[in-house]
């Protein structure tokens, strides 16, 4: 792969022009990286920085690091998960907007981007819909006509204001999920619609919005594989450049990023080079919901130094790689922490952290907001990297 040089210190601003409700992108910035945030660095690079939002954290005045983090550190923001449907219409036809509304005024106040998630996938349904087609009450039409008034509803109710949504996520399986390990499309959806729900979904959130960018998003496909049919990544690419051809609007891949230091590390350049082949589709790229978990071991538990300071410095190598990765390849939009505290992190409140074989630690900060080491690293990549590891950001207009 060739990379090219480039300066990045004041040309950020005339090559972004990512889409068109972005705001204005620093030009000069003579501060050191001490009294820099990694927004106003990435910013440098035409790179919008985000994080998940617990929004219930958020709205705490007793802790108001959570909020004070968020809106400094910050350039773009998702909901974790106030914008999933059993959120938004948990009785049928009962919409409930006041925590998605809240979350969008959390954003506006911070002149954040927001990435709108989640449109399309199987967990966190409502209970009158998963059981409704269990028991038959929900015919196959019917789902399908539910499905485009649930996407019509919400993408309408944010039109403008969304800059990238996750239309479909998770769609298809993992190398794990079945016993021969082959790649397929799967979950509730496909079981019941077919694999025509995925460019139903995409055409319909472009009617609803004909500016925001529409990403297609999943988990573990960060590299590819061998290119058979084993290989998840291969899949994907398949699946979006089948779908372009076919005219269908999707304008991303979003690639999550979910690590575990249990899986070794990663590399930047393999990634920057997976975001590069995705994006040779003609689609924009985005690192969506990174974050690097660690086993906790009994050494962990008890806090022994050698323990905790090799997880702590392999968390950081691999948030590192994920970053310069996506600043590696040009048509990565966004980078996205999937929480940026231990204390509110999924990995930390979720079956993941608890139990034999728990995972977590997975932040940047811990969980009294002290930076970890992971967060010096991804400081350091963006005030101190160059080429090849940065490239210049190109735009990505949304398909028709
Ligand atoms: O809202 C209920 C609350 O009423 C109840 O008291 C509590 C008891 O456990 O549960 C609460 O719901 C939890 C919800 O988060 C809100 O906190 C669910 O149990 C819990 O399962 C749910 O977890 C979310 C998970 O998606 C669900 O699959 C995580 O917060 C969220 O970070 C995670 O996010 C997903 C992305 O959307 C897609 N990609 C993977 C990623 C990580 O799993």
């Amino acid at each position: 792969m060739v990379k090219r040089s480039l300066g990045i210190w004041g040309i950020a601003a005339a090559l972004v022009g990512v889409f068109a409700i972005a705001p204005a992108v620093a030009t000069v910035n003579e501060k050191t990286p001490s009294e820099q945030t990694l927004r106003s660095l990435a910013l440098r690079h035409g790179l919008y920085l985000g994080t998940a939002v617990d929004l219930s954290a958020a709205k705490k005045t007793d802790e108001p690091r959570y909020s004070q983090i968020i809106a400094s550190q910050f350039s773009t923001i998702t909901a974790e998960n106030v914008m999933k449907w059993d959120a938004l219409e948990p009785e049928r036809g009962k919409y409930t907007w006041a925590a998605a509304d809240a979350f969008m005024s959390l954003a506006a106040d911070n002149h954040q981007l927001v990435r709108g998630h989640v449109l399309v996938w199987h967990n966190q349904l409502p209970c009158w819909l998963t059981e409704g087609v269990a028991t038959g009450t929900i015919t196959r039409d019917e789902l399908r006509e539910i499905l485009k008034k649930h996407i019509t509803t919400v993408v309408k109710r944010y039109r403008g204001r969304i800059w990238q949504w996750d239309v479909v996520n998770e769609a298809v399986s993992d190398s794990r999920d079945d016993a021969d390990g082959v790649i397929r499309y799967k979950q509730f959806w496909y079981q019941h619609l077919g694999e025509e729900y995925i460019a139903d979904a995409f055409r319909w959130a472009r009617a609803a919005d004909p500016k925001a960018l529409l990403f297609y998003n999943d988990y573990n496909i960060e590299a590819f594989g061998d290119g058979s049919a084993k290989d998840k990544t291969q899949f994907v690419h398949t699946m979006v450049k089948n779908l372009r051809v076919k005219g269908v609007p999707i304008d991303g891949i979003g690639s999550q990023g979910h690590l575990s230091t249990r899986y070794g590390n990663y590399d930047a350049f393999q990634i920057a080079e997976t975001l590069d082949r995705f994006a040779s589709l003609g689609v924009a790229t985005a690192i969506t919901e990174a974050d690097v978990r660690s086993p906790i071991t009994e050494g962990v538990k008890q806090g022994l130094s050698d323990d905790v300071n090799a997880m702590v410095h392999a968390q950081a190598a691999n948030y590192s790689a994920l970053l310069r990765g996506c600043l590696g390849s040009r048509k990565c939009l966004s980078f996205t922490l999937w929480g940026f505290d231990d204390k509110h992190h999924w990995t930390t409140i979720t079956d993941l952290g608890r139990g034999r074989g728990a995972e977590s630690m997975a932040g940047i900060y811990d969980a009294g907001y002290r930076p970890k080491q992971a967060f010096t690293a991804m400081k350091a990549d963006l005030a101190f990297s160059g080429a090849p590891y940065v490239q210049n950001r190109l735009p990505q207009k949304p398909m028709p």
